[in-house]
């Protein structure tokens, strides 16, 4: 069996941190060994020179090795219309998006993107993604062929939509149903990669095809839902024409039975009191886009709000739709999101909500999210002085905590020094693959 000892300064969150000086929520080794058997981990503990016996020691000192991130919600069909020149949400949409969406029907496209994309995520530090593909099945299979060729644990799915889109991207209520079916009976489980039903959203589900989720749903208990919700005023007003027996816009998916712990609401941005109620209740997970949100004006996710009623949240990119692959970066915006309604994001619950905290929204802790024992070895290796200025500044820190906010300040691709996949050095080997 082969052994390999990473070597370097290792943080992992034990569970949400409660504030800045909440030190028991982590455990920080100054100078660790984080043991790798057979792509998991088998130990984490102080180094010591007897690890090196019998094992390979990659020595990553001064950097720190967290858990590598996860990325709640993007759209790998649009990874090449990133910072597309549009207004609000549903121009977005209609003018960029849909369009792009449909170049997934020719042959060997998905294939060309889904490679990109990975070395994207890789380069980036983010190890496990949740993605809606496009609604072409071939697209899904190029998703996870790649996964499972790099061996990560990735989520994602066939958008699902029957209206309000050119006729080359729609579905019908069937062929919907029948495609992701097929899918999921291809993929969820095979290795590590997971299956998430996706109709897209109300606006291009017919209540129909709606129907068609719950029964997807109800069928496979231990698949994922993803979905989006009142993200823009414009697509919520609209949601409520086409849905007009629904009470809000949570209430649409709840009358299609689609929220639960399993169920993944990208932007919830714009909720009355009965939706969060209703999502804190079914565990539904509120997805926090802030690169997206920012980016299309869509609005400012209320965190303290979701969290004081006891609403799961997660944090991811919403690529293309969001302006960067980097959690760092996404960070850095959800910082500044929160900062203009009023609530500050302590770098130690940033640093949770993309490793443990997405885990958690997922169900998979114990699996990914820690640099614990049990846990799959999928790491990132992060570097508080890659630029010039980083460095600047790394001279003047003072703590853990500083240099976290370093991190997600300033921080971006160049900051990741090493990933690990499966205890598979990832980001060195690219384009060896
Ligand atoms: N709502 C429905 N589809 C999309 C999408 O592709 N991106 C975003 N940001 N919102 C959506
Ligand atoms: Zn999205």
């Amino acid at each position: 069996m082969t052994r390999t000892v990473l070597r370097g300064r290792v943080l992992s969150f034990l569970r949400e941190p409660l504030g800045i000086d909440d030190h028991e929520s982590y455990r920080y080794l100054q100078d660790g060994a984080v043991v790798i058997e057979s792509g998991r981990i088998v130990q984490v503990e102080d180094f010591a020179p007897a690890h090196a016996d019998g094992a390979e020691v990659i020595d990553h000192r001064p950097h720190l090795i967290m858990a590598g991130f996860i990325d709640l919600h993007l759209h790998y069909v649009q990874s090449q219309i990133m910072a597309a020149y549009a207004g609000s949400l549903l121009e977005w949409l209609n003018t960029y998006t849909f369009i792009e969406e449909q170049k997934f029907s020719q042959q060997g496209h998905a294939g060309a993107v889904a490679t990109a994309f990975y070395d994207e995520l890789i380069r980036h530090g983010t190890t496990t993604a949740v993605a809606y593909c496009s609604s072409h099945p071939a697209s899904v299979d190029a998703y996870f062929a790649e996964a499972e060729r790099r061996n990560m644990l990735m989520v994602g799915g066939k958008v699902m939509m029957d209206r309000n889109a050119p006729e080359a991207l729609c579905d019908t209520a069937q062929s919907g149903y029948d495609d992701s079916k097929a899918l999921i009976a291809r993929w969820h489980g095979r290795g590590r990669s997971l299956y998430a039903i996706s109709p897209r959203f109300a606006i291009t589900s017919t209540p129909a095809q709606m129907e068609a989720s719950r029964a997807l749903a109800a069928e496979h208990p231990d698949v994922y839902v993803q979905t989006h919700l009142s993200e823009n005023d414009e697509e919520i007003r609209t949601s409520m024409q086409l849905y007009p027996d629904s009470p809000d816009y949570t209430g649409i998916y709840e009358d299609y039975e689609l929220l639960g712990p399993r169920t993944l609401m990208g932007h919830s941005i714009h909720l009355n009191h009965r939706e969060t109620a209703v999502m804190a209740e079914t565990g539904t997970v509120a997805v926090f886009c802030p690169t997206s949100n920012l980016f299309l004006g869509s609005g400012l996710f209320d965190r303290e709000r979701l969290v004081k009623h006891g609403v799961r949240v997660g944090i991811a990119t919403d690529i293309g739709g969001g302006t960067s692959f980097s959690m760092l970066r996404t960070l850095d915006e959800g910082y500044k999101v929160l900062q203009l309604r009023g609530q500050r994001l302590n770098p130690f619950t940033s640093f949770f909500m993309a490793t443990l905290g997405n885990a958690r929204a997922l169900s998979v802790e114990g699996t990914i999210g820690a640099v614990a024992p049990g846990n799959t070895a999928d790491l990132v290796v992060l570097d508080a002085g890659a630029t010039p200025a980083m460095a600047l500044r790394q001279r003047t820190l003072g703590s853990l905590a500083e240099e976290l906010f370093l991190l997600q300040t300033m921080g971006d691709d160049r900051s990741v020094a090493e990933v690990y996949v499966a205890g598979a050095r990832a980001k060195s080997t690219l384009g060896g693959l």
